[in-house]
């Protein structure tokens, strides 16, 4: 068994942007730039933009982070995003989610300019990833994927099983281990809340991704021997002690003797998220993706 080690992984891509962050700067180009907006005053939330922001500022990034009231209405919001949109400086936008209930999330990701959205949520770039024309892929998918390619874990060919169908993470993801060529080409099952005989279509599968958001749900015995296990839950327990605790969604001690490859919770997908948005950030800035 061999653990899948995402802050190494992502440790590494963060060097390969800064190095190449460096020789832009030294051959006179901009400052590639993340504009990060945040709504409200939710506390994971807010640490996740703050992580954001830090990882900008380590590989020489140029980062700008609205800190935008709770109360803010629909139409300032949509100000905000638009003023980015043509703000000369930034490169790519993010919206972090989720956002208070009276802001439509859809009308907002709609309105960032899909050549900015380092995210991945626009229609278009969803839309352009599914027929495998060049886009923004979503941080999650676009992490799990590299880290199946940079420990070299073949896919051609192989059942993989995909629980939850979250547009963030389950369809995408599906999407691309199912696509011609690198990190693809594997047989994909998508298992949700009103999948039947859950149990035996984990057991059938060479590669799970677990990715449905409950708290330690897969078990050791829906895990066949030598599988490979990538865990995109993280959830904060408390234990007896009422000491904090982030798991996975799966029951990790006792299934990854049996997996070929599993990934820890933390340190496994949520690290190469981070990084995958300083991959998209700079995708952006040298205009790879639309020119
Ligand atoms: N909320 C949870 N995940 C994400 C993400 O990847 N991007 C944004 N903008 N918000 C999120």
């Amino acid at each position: 068994m061999e653990i899948i080690d995402g802050k190494k992984t992502s440790a590494a891509i963060k060097a390969e942007v800064t190095a190449e962050v460096a020789k832009m700067k030294s051959e006179g180009k901009r400052t590639p730039g993340l504009a990060a907006i945040l709504v409200g005053n939710d506390p994971a939330s807010g640490v996740y933009v703050g992580r954001k922001e830090k990882d900008c500022k380590e590989v020489g990034f140029h980062s700008l982070v609205l800190r935008l009231p709770e109360t803010i209405t629909e139409e300032e919001l949509l100000a905000e995003i638009k003023k980015l949109n043509t703000n000369p400086d930034i490169d790519g936008i993010i919206v972090q989610l989720p956002l208070p209930k009276h802001i439509s999330e859809q009308k907002v990701i709609e309105t960032i300019d899909y050549k900015k959205d380092v995210d991945g949520f626009h229609p278009i770039n969803v839309g352009r990833m599914v027929i495998g024309l060049p886009s923004y892929v979503s941080a999650t998918p676009f992490g799990i994927v590299e880290l199946l390619a940079r420990y070299k874990i073949e896919t051609a060919g192989k059942n993989c099983v995909v629980l939850g169908r979250s547009n963030i993470v389950g369809r995408p993801v599906a999407n691309l281990l199912s696509q011609k060529g690198n990190s693809g080409d594997c047989t994909v099952t998508i298992c949700h809340s009103r999948t039947k005989n859950l149990n035996e279509i984990c057991k059938a599968a060479d590669i799970i991704v677990a990715a449905m958001g409950i708290p330690e749900f897969l078990k050791a015995d829906m895990v066949s021997e030598g599988a490979v296990v990538i865990d995109v839950g993280i959830t904060r327990v408390e234990n007896a002690e009422s000491k904090a605790k982030l798991v996975g969604d799966v029951k990790y001690d006792e299934a990854a003797p049996k997996c070929s490859y599993i990934t820890p919770v933390p340190g496994g997908v949520g690290p190469m998220t981070r990084a995958a948005l300083l991959q998209n950030t700079l995708k952006a800035a040298k205009k790879e993706i639309y020119g």
